[in-house]
């Protein structure tokens, strides 16, 4: 890792260990020019590549056609209103109400290590693993500085970019747009991927062909979304899982966002991502600054698989924090789906002495403990423990379940208010509204206003209050609404548009109290399924419920789009009763354990009704868990095979970082009649050493036990047609 600036050609140069990105100062002006992003280069002389020595020339030389040069200078970050035909990065309205933004450099600070951003989620590292460029660019004009940040890591070859912009001016400005991070560069035929979704259906995977013109995705829920997802990648036509070029941005940030990449005339694209300038407008007074989020960029040499792998590293290493990220996490079983709202103090327990016989170490009480809860209508707000069914108290049923040997965990929903509730018969005013407009309701709720600081304090006392009358060791935060009629009764008229933002500012400094004053507490977000599955949350819980679909073959897809960008370490995934409840599915008991230890594995159903043959797996299943753990939420993830693009079966093989093992899981979702074995090519292997089938009594058609790396992956062995639909098995690869 190293970031060197070459005086002579005004070149910044940020190398990693694979990848190298360059930067540009040109002119009189001192524009700033994107140059270069891609493999590792020795050489730093690059400037040719940003086409200033053919027309339409730079200013200096050809002012007469000053728009037509903006039009085509790959810039690095963009203003507005200057002459670019393509969107720009930062749009402002001064008090004047004008618009233009034009950037030119100031200076920069090199330096080692990574600054936090304040209030928000980042990644980090110290100065042994990270440096990090500053770029200061100024708009002379408005006196507004705009700070480029770009650290890169001695161990990952990802570029997280943020930008913080400073009114040095003499008058308000109000910023109508700031996004993160922005790449102009040559479209080599790329096409776009990114996730698209909705409840239940979290994440699915969507390539297409970059055309002329603007494409991506967003969110304006005020969270990530089922919808889209913070995450877009651009990769060459020819690029596969496992070679060829591609590149990405993901966002660290957990509300509206846009990624979008333009192509334009010259077939030039600019990718961008950041807060989605939908119903933003940030007051910056004289002396006031804004710390846009940071963007994650990632390229890869090493195809679709490259990419996810370099995500998955930054993340378990310098995005996750706490005592849990490198730690196997409980099993936990959750009651959502076992009893819903209908439960009292003995059903739990009924369930927690069940379920800790056969190995379960916590049990976790969802939705419906507090107020007069029995449905989804009412008393979001009321944090007051419900004793009509938890007789004997809180304290007493955690007491009991720990006498069990088992941990507790519970679940909130704190940044929402139900219009039954006696919090908003006190305070109508603490729910997000347009006064005097009735606000659509989504199941039956409202969002509170936790910009308001008495509201924010409210809400943590009363889930920090409950946390510390008994021994509980996890907390679930469910959020299962958007944000709509965006209003605040705190904000003043001109500081109605930084409502959006200042709600996810709310709530990491919520979260972020919460487990400083809890530091052994586990904390998994949840919204809906997974609607806030995204790196921003990350920075506060190491894992995050993936979609409330928990049928094992629709999580097979759910699961895999989702490790495009996370690591299997933080995706909560449980085994469910059958017939699914989401889709009514039957699939055999051990599919589902197998589905289920490739995120944080538990139980969300009634261990005392499932049916006996079911129950006697349970321990089997734990001591697989116990035995392959460490090995999944540490190794490299490799996708083989994905069920939803063939129809017909999955495969992934998690290996070792030293290729010491390896574990492949294979679902085949259809059988069918009269067809041979299947080839399977199993990557992520020491091509020199000798594997073993472990577990090969599980494995009886395949005769021979030992083969080489390189012909496991090169040649591939055979997985025999398995009887029946939706049947998995998992392979165990030792090196001898
Ligand atoms: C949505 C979550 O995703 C579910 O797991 C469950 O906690 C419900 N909310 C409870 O209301």
């Amino acid at each position: 890792m190293n970031i060197t600036y070459n005086e002579r050609n005004r070149v910044f140069k940020l190398d990693t260990a694979h990848t190298s990105y360059c930067i540009g100062i040109v002119d009189e002006e001192n524009f700033v020019g994107h140059i270069y992003y891609g493999r590792k280069l020795a050489d730093d002389d690059l400037a040719y590549l940003m086409r200033t020595q053919e027309p339409p020339f730079v200013p200096s030389k050809n002012n007469r056609d000053r728009t037509s040069f903006w039009d085509a200078f790959p810039t690095e970050y963009t203003g507005n209103d200057i002459g670019d035909y393509r969107e720009g990065a930062l749009t402002v309205r001064t008090e004047g109400g004008h618009t233009a933004v034009c950037l030119s450099y100031l200076s920069h600070r090199i330096y080692r290590g990574k600054e936090k951003l304040e209030g928000l989620p980042a990644t980090f590292g110290n100065e042994e693993e990270c440096m990090t460029l500053e770029l200061t660019l100024e708009d002379k004009l408005l006196g507004l500085q705009v700070l480029l940040s770009y650290s890169i890591f001695a161990d990952n070859d990802a570029v997280a970019r943020s930008v913080r912009i400073i009114n040095n001016g003499e008058g308000s400005i109000y910023l109508t747009k700031a996004l993160s991070a922005c790449i102009d560069m040559d479209n080599e035929d790329y096409e776009m991927i990114t996730l698209h979704g909705s409840w239940a259906r979290e994440r699915a995977v969507q390539t297409r062909t970059i055309m002329k013109g603007k494409q991506g995705v967003s969110s304006t829920r005020g969270e990530s979304s089922h919808q889209e997802h913070p995450f877009m990648a651009w990769k060459k036509r020819s690029t596969t899982e496992e070679s060829g070029d591609i590149y990405a941005m993901n966002f660290v940030y957990s509300g509206n966002f846009l990624a979008q990449i333009e192509e334009n005339q010259f077939g030039s694209i600019r990718a961008m991502m950041g807060i989605h300038p939908y119903n933003f407008c940030w007051k910056l007074e004289p002396g006031d600054s804004f710390q846009a989020p940071e963007v994650i960029c990632v390229y890869s040499s090493e195809g679709i698989g490259g990419m996810s792998r370099c995500f998955h590293d930054l993340y378990r290493g310098h995005l996750i924090r706490g005592e849990y990220r490198d730690k196997k996490r409980p099993i936990l079983i959750n009651n959502w789906e076992a009893t819903y709202f209908d439960f009292d103090t003995d059903k739990l327990l009924s369930i927690a002495r069940q379920a800790s016989a056969l190995g379960i170490e916590m049990l976790v009480m969802d939705d419906g403990w507090f107020g007069c809860r029995n449905d989804d209508n009412t008393s979001l707000g009321d944090w007051k423990v419900n004793e009509n069914k938890l007789k004997g108290g809180l304290k007493h049923l955690v007491d009991e379940v720990n006498k069990l040997g088992m941990k507790f965990g519970i679940w909130f929903e704190p940044e929402m208010i139900s219009p039954d509730s006696d919090l908003y018969r006190a305070h109508p005013d603490w729910a997000i509204a347009v006064p005097g407009r009735t606000g659509s309701l989504a199941r039956n709720q409202y969002v509170l206003d936790l910009t308001r600081k008495e509201v924010r304090d409210h809400v943590y006392e009363m889930v920090a209050s409950v946390l510390r009358s008994a021994n509980i060791e996890y907390v679930k935060w469910d959020m299962n609404r958007q944000l709509s009629d965006l209003g605040s009764y705190g904000l003043p008229a001109d500081r109605q548009g930084e409502l959006y933002h200042r709600q996810v500012l709310a709530v990491y400094e919520l979260q972020e109290r919460l487990t400083s004053e809890f530091p052994h507490l586990l904390l998994e977000n949840c919204s809906g399924g997974g609607a806030r599955f995204d790196a921003g949350m990350l920075y506060y819980s190491p894992q995050i419920w993936c979609s409330d679909d928990t049928d094992a073959i629709e999580r097979l897809s759910i699961q895999s789009g989702t490790a495009m960008v996370y690591p299997l370490s933080v995706m909560g995934a449980h085994v469910s009763d059958c017939p699914n409840h989401a889709i009514g599915r039957v699939t055999p008991f051990k599919t589902r354990g197998y589905v289920a230890l490739a995120g944080t594995f538990g139980y969300e159903l009634d261990v005392t009704k499932i049916p006996q043959e079911d129950r006697d797996m349970i321990p089997e299943q734990i001591a697989m868990y116990h035995k392959y753990n460490d090995l999944i939420r540490r190794g490299d993830y490799y996708r083989i095979a994905n069920y939803a693009d063939n129809g017909l079966y999955d495969c992934y093989v998690v290996a070792a970082k030293d290729k010491s093992e390896a574990l492949v899981t294979y679902v085949q979702v259809l059988n069918r009649p009269n067809y041979h074995s299947r080839r399977i090519h199993i990557p992520g292997l020491d091509p020199d050493r000798t594997y073993v089938i472990e577990n090969a009594d599980e494995w009886p058609e395949i005769r021979q036990t030992e083969y080489k790396g390189d012909t496991l992956h090169y040649a591939g062995i055979n997985i025999p047609p398995l009887w029946g639909d939706f049947q998995g098995r998992l392979m165990h690869l030792t090196s001898k």
